[in-house]
């Protein structure tokens, strides 16, 4: 039985009425805000006159309604649920219709719509937000043009932003003032956006490659401003890259972001005014770590690039998500790529979508890329819908090369331009530009599920050949009983004994093509042989993560350790010791062997590769030593048991720790930090700083260095050594520890971005657990409102700590669903969201499970959201 609530994308239907044009007159008042909205409504072509206007409406207390200057009866409308149903409807298609609304923002904790943050008004529309601040036509495929005029009190609320250009401001009486905002470009009602606050702001400039002067203004808090150049220098960056990479110009004359310190989700797009989760726009050497610096980079990028992957061309609908997400992932990825190490880059990608995408398409809350139906859209903000979305276009862009990809990404622009359209639409574009039949690939929108590639080889050493016979299978999901082949570019190459890689000749072909292929695997099994091969040569396959698929080829350990040696693919290179690694754990893990196999080869090989790889490319050495994670390798048995698992991964971690134990001490102790520098250079040796000390610390560490790490800590030059220290001491439970953390909470007490990260430290910690956090739960610093700090308390404990999160007596997960009944009256999307924490629950050992389903059941019998009644009932159902 589906629930009466869902959507369905079989049922899409062009809007009856769409609005051309919008006027808004938002006048903000303590305790109450007034919406007044001008629509030029117009009747599409296919609706019969008469028909019912249905606007959408949530939270709106009515005050007036008149359409073409003429006040409404009581009977010419009703208002029900989320609805505004006109009956009396005029018989010209174009009409006025004038609505006037009181909301609540003060008391908007859900954080969608006009919600009140730190003393500043500001909106979040994306989804469906919009339609708590008016009543509207509010969906993608309605097109519309804004004129929004804010008006506020002058002394607290002196800016007042809308999207476009400011084309009046001025006082009004009682200590008033406004401004009104036009945005000459059509847009759907998910980009609005406004802001009124007290904000200090930098300014700067971009000169478009036509010429044209762009003003760039980023606002924060007074306070924060000093953490905001480099944002600025991303977003400059970013505008460049864009025209050099896609032709791509920005098309305004000024290009706004505003931090907010509420806010669901990272950022926001909204048509030249981006609101900022204040975690992805401030960065500053003393309080921000290299991650936090990255992070930025490529969130400044994101929003940016959806100007045109996203805003100039749209969705049609939700179902459709992914045309605009998957597509502005792909391409702040190979941002920062460019900005960066683009190995790293890579490497750091696919450790995400393995992570989080394998085990989403894994576990009860799959969906395909395109869902078919949802309840609540915004529960499909996913890793499928982002990351496996942009393992999509990777594809594309893969088979395509870079000049065809480029052909039709300009083909899509071009002929979209304005349009909100769907994801065949974006295909469609690639295929005509190129002259290929992608139509295949349009499969993988389709159907949930990791494919395996299955690989075998055999080299037949008088024939000179070298075979490889390829199979895939694609589980089968919940309403996917069938699943269909894929399209699955395969990027490959052969290297010889002595590391050479071999020429790529297929039997048929007149000679060889390259020492590097990209192959489609798209049979149920197919064979591809290679010639002039006279010995077995090693394989290196899927290079770069060519497609989101788990390889299982049975690799020897010689061939994983030889790779990891010699691949002159450096993602390669991490993947086939990830390989190796998970290998060896999940024979303890799953298989019952007693140790670890193969252990003392890989510590040897470890002992020769590393020294050498810390000088020429210390990331890639931090890397290569950053294991499988739990989570992930819960994902790889049938039956989970999480402290099982903790220990077999931390018995491989100490048994390389002591094993080059003076080596990790040394490269920690003869290392040293100065100032902060955002290379990849630098960065580079400040994660292998990282790594080796948490290394040094399991070995058999020794006093010097155990003074020197609280030494580190106090005279850190920058955040990414102090944190460093921290978690170290922390994680580790060194004497300093408590000490340590006191200093760190009293430095930093007015940075909430990093009394965040002083709540994750604790909430990660793998030796301490419930009682702490929910100790912490009651810290006078502690809320449940900000999105921010629940996260890096709650989350970082059910996501990130799971030997502590999974505590055989359940109180792991009693805690986490006590706080998302408590969270869902506050915030749904993000209560919702926390639930996604019990993914798993279903393959725990018994025991767990049945702890488990308790804690799950109980929140089942409560009344709940929308949003997490949906997720609940799908880990359940
Ligand atoms: N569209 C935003 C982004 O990816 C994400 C977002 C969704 C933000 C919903 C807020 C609400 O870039
Ligand atoms: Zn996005």
């Amino acid at each position: 039985m589906t629930d009466p609530r869902t959507v369905f994308l079989k049922d899409y239907q062009a809007p009856a009425y769409g609005i051309p044009r919008v006027r808004l007159q938002v006048d903000i008042h303590d305790g109450v805000t007034r919406v007044t909205a001008g629509l030029n409504m117009r009747r599409a072509e296919s609706t019969p006159v008469g028909t019912p206007l249905k606007l959408h409406g949530v939270n709106l207390t009515l005050k007036a309604l008149a359409i073409d200057g003429a006040e409404l009866e009581a009977d010419a409308y009703t208002v029900a649920g989320e609805e505004l149903v006109i009956h009396a409807v005029p018989e010209a298609a174009d009409f006025v219709l004038h609505t006037e609304v009181e909301i609540d923002p003060e008391h908007n904790t859900a954080l969608e719509g006009l919600y009140l943050s730190k003393g500043m008004y500001c909106t979040q529309c994306e989804p469906e937000g919009f339609r708590k601040i008016t009543y509207f036509v509010d969906r993608p495929d309605n097109m519309a043009l804004f004129t929004t005029t804010i008006s506020a009190d002058k002394k607290r609320y002196p800016v007042l932003l809308a999207n476009g250009n400011c084309t009046t401001r001025g006082d009004a009486a009682n200590g008033r003032h406004f401004a009104t905002w036009e945005d000459p470009f059509p847009k759907p009602s998910y980009l609005f956006a406004l802001v009124a606050g007290n904000l200090a702001c930098l300014e700067d400039h971009f000169v478009t490659r036509s010429g044209r002067k762009v003003t760039l203004k980023l606002f924060a808090e007074q306070h924060d401003l000093r953490q905001c150049h480099h944002a600025m220098e991303s977003l400059k960056a970013s505008m460049r890259w864009d025209e050099e990479r896609y032709g791509r110009e920005y098309d305004l004359d000024i290009f706004m972001i505003v931090a907010v310190s509420h806010f669901n989700m990272g950022a926001m797009e909204n048509k030249g005014l981006n609101i900022f989760n204040t975690s992805c726009v401030l960065a500053h050497p003393e309080t921000t770590t290299d991650l936090g610096f990255q992070r930025v980079e490529s969130v400044v990028a994101h929003e940016y690039f959806h100007n045109w992957s996203g805003n100039r061309v749209t969705c049609r609908d939700w179902f459709q998500l992914s045309l605009k997400e998957g597509f502005t992932v792909f391409r702040d990825q190979q941002f920062s790529a460019d900005q960066l190490s683009a190995s790293v880059q890579r490497i750091e990608d696919v450790a995400v979508l393995r992570n989080a995408q394998f085990a989403e398409d894994a576990g009860p809350l799959a969906h395909p890329v395109r869902p078919e139906s949802f309840i609540e859209i915004n529960n499909f903000y996913t890793a499928t819908v982002y990351e496996k979305g942009a393992e999509i276009v990777r594809m594309l862009h893969t088979v395509l090369g870079e000049a065809d990809f480029r052909k039709g990404t300009d083909l899509y622009f071009d002929r979209h331009d304005g349009q909100g359209v769907t994801v065949e639409d974006f295909v469609q574009a690639l295929a005509d530009a190129s002259g290929r039949d992608l139509s295949p690939f349009m499969q993988w929108y389709r159907q949930p599920g990791t494919p395996v590639l299955h690989v075998s080889t055999a080299h037949d050493a008088v024939a000179q050949t070298y075979t490889l016979t390829v199979r895939q299978s694609v589980p089968a999901k919940t309403g996917f009983p069938e699943p269909k082949l894929l399209p699955i570019p395969v990027k490959l190459a052969l290297f010889a004994r002595d590391g050479q890689p071999l020429p790529l000749q297929l039997t048929g072909e007149s000679a060889a093509v390259g020492v590097e292929r990209v192959l489609i695997a798209d049979q149920a099994e197919q064979r591809w042989v290679f010639t002039g091969v006279t010995e077995a040569p090693v394989p290196s396959l899927l290079r770069d993560f060519s497609a989101p698929v788990i390889l299982d080829y049975a690799a020897g350990d010689e061939e994983l350790l030889f790779l990891m040696r010699h691949d002159n693919n450096g993602f390669n290179r991490w993947l086939s010791a990830q390989t190796l690694f998970e290998r060896m754990m999940l024979a303890v893990i799953e298989g019952g062997a007693a140790e670890l196999p193969g252990l003392a080869a890989v510590l040897e090989s470890l002992a020769g590769l590393l020294p050498g790889l810390v000088e020429t490319d210390p990331e890639l050495a931090a890397k290569l030593l950053q294991l499988p994670t739990e989570n992930y390798l819960a994902d790889k048995v049938g039956v989970i048991d999480p402290q099982r698992i903790h220990d077999v991964r931390l018995g491989l971690q100490k048994a390389i720790a002591k094993h080059l134990s003076a080596f990790f001490q040394n490269q920690y102790l003869n290392g040293h930090e100065s100032s902060y520098q955002y290379s990849s250079e630098a960065i580079a040796a400040r994660t292998w700083r990282d790594v080796s000390l948490h290394y040094a610390l399991l070995g058999t560490p020794s006093f010097t260095l155990r003074d020197a790490v609280g030494e580190n800590y106090r005279k850190a030059p920058h955040m990414t050594e102090r944190m460093s220290a921290l978690r170290a001491l922390v994680h580790h439970d060194a004497p300093h520890a408590a000490v340590c953390l006191a200093d760190f909470f009293g430095r930093f007490a007015k940075e909430a971005l990093v009394i965040d990260s002083w709540f994750a430290v604790q909430a990660t910690n793998p030796l301490r657990g419930v009682e702490e956090v929910r100790r912490l739960t009651a810290h006078s610093a502690f809320t449940l409102t900000n999105p921010n700090r629940m996260r890096s308390l709650l989350a970082q404990f059910a996501n990130a700590n799971p030997v502590q999160f999974h505590r055989a007596d359940g109180a792991g997960y009693r805690l986490i669903g006590e706080k998302i009944a408590e969270l869902d009256a506050l915030n749904p999307q993000v209560a919702s969201r926390l639930l996604g924490a019990f993914s798993r629950w279903k393959r725990l050992e018994p025991g767990r499970q049945a702890l488990a389903r308790e804690v799950l059941q109980g929140l089942a019998g409560r009344a709940l959201s929308n949003d997490t009644s949906e997720t609940l009932g799908r880990l359940l159902g």
